[in-house]
């Protein structure tokens, strides 16, 4: 036990594994390795990276804030301009009216305050009793021991001993299934988790009318609606978030990834109406929530430079051209029976596999040939670009992908 190992412990991987490709430098779509090998990243790092690798506007504004302040607390009695600034655009943005945003570090830290707050909101409008949050087979929610309970990929909650209470999973695309158990639970029900694409869990659209579906359920049964967007936010779907992009509106919003790029850490919560107004209802009510970094200075800098950059460039517009592609190539691949099908929406896709291929060895031979994707369950390859990728690193990205699927 005592061998040498690397200090890193990797997320997601064996502890035993210690050879991994070092990644030393990035630019646009493109990422170079240590040993001078081009990559084209077709999936924006991990569905992160909208606006591209190596903007030097996003690292001077950072800088610049870092040597002015680099943050501050912003618990009571504290704010700072950058954190307010960044609120009043996203707010701009939310699909949700008259919403206020919550700020936190990351995606998981993003839903575990969405599953508290909404819990929270119900016991300060008188209804304690409402603690029951649903979310969906095949759900990712983050690591976290909210987003843990909550997701719906059961190898990943093995192993933690005791997770959060009444959190449960039902199938994924099945209204009715949603349906019996918010009955079974009446008014004891405090939320639906949902994301409106599922993503990490292998990239499945919803089925049509389901999202629908469920902002009916939950003002039949008087519970929160809260949208996972941490993937489907800032332009991915060629919409600011998923809720446009389907046409549904959550009361709470979650998200985190490109609302930076990935330049800075940063996740947050989009709280609406049913959600604010019984947490303002008692003037000297006092939340209790909320972590070091909600609202980082230099975070929200980046944040708000990144959005600069999606809007100036017309990336959501890109989003819709670069999945067309995607999409095209995946079909045309599907109906030559290189693969079984493609399902994606917007610009995040996946290749779904016969039981004969590995979407691990796909994955390598796909690094040989000069791209990167990414290997989900057993049978999923996906595609996730930033959308500043070119049509030519397109090409390579799908040309890459067609070989590798083709075994060659
Ligand atoms: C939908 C969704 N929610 C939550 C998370 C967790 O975000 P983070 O890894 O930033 O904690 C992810 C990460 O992929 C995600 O895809």
């Amino acid at each position: 036990m005592n061998q040498a190992r690397n200090a890193f412990l990797h997320p997601f991987a064996k502890p035993t594994k210690d050879k991994f490709i070092k990644l030393v430098r990035g630019q646009g779509a493109l990422v170079w390795d240590d040993k001078g090998n081009e990559l084209v990243d077709g999936m924006a790092s991990l569905w992160y990276c909208a606006v591209g690798h190596g903007r030097k506007e996003i690292a001077d504004a950072v800088a610049k804030q870092i040597t002015t302040l680099e943050a501050y607390s912003t618990f009571d009695p504290f704010t700072s301009e950058p954190v307010e600034q960044l609120a009043a655009k996203l707010v701009s943005l939310c699909p949700i009216p008259d919403a206020r945003v919550f700020f936190c570090g990351s995606g998981s830290e993003a839903v575990d305050s969405a599953m508290k707050l909404a819990r929270l909101a119900h016991v300060q409008a008188g209804h304690p009793e409402r603690t029951l949050i649903i979310s969906r087979m095949r759900g990712y929610h983050g690591t976290n021991y909210g987003g843990t309970s909550a997701q719906g990929l059961p190898l990943n909650k093995i192993g933690y001993g005791p997770l959060v209470p009444d959190v449960e999973q039902v199938a994924s695309d099945d209204l009715e299934a949603m349906s019996i158990l918010m009955t079974q639970r009446g008014n004891t029900v405090a939320a639906v988790l949902a994301e409106p694409l599922q993503g990490a869990g292998g990239v499945y659209p919803p089925s049509a009318d389901y999202l629908k579906g469920l902002r009916k359920l939950c003002d039949q049964h008087g519970a929160f609606l809260i949208f996972d967007e941490v993937i489907t936010g800032f332009a991915r779907l060629g919409t600011w978030f998923g809720a446009n992009f389907y046409d549904v509106n959550p009361d709470l919003l979650c998200f985190a990834k490109a609302v930076t790029s990935g330049y800075q850490p940063l996740g947050g919560v989009f709280v609406g109406n049913a959600v604010r107004r019984p947490l303002e209802a008692d003037a000297d009510f006092f939340l209790r929530h909320g972590y070091t970094y909600s609202g980082h200075a230099s975070a929200c800098i980046a944040a708000l430079v990144n959005l600069e950059i999606i809007e100036r460039e017309g990336l959501r517009d890109r989003a819709v051209h670069i999945g067309k592609r995607i999409g095209d190539a995946l079909k045309a691949l599907a109906h030559d029976g290189v693969i079984d099908h493609a399902r994606g929406d917007g610009a995040v896709w996946a290749a779904g596999l016969h039981a004969s291929q590995n979407n691990v060895k796909i994955r390598d031979r796909m690094l040989e040939l000069g791209a990167i994707t990414r290997a989900i369950n057993l049978d999923t390859n996906t595609f996730c670009p930033p959308l500043v990728i070119t049509d030519a690193q397109l090409d390579k990205l799908l040309d890459a992908f067609a070989q590798a699927a083709s075994g060659k």
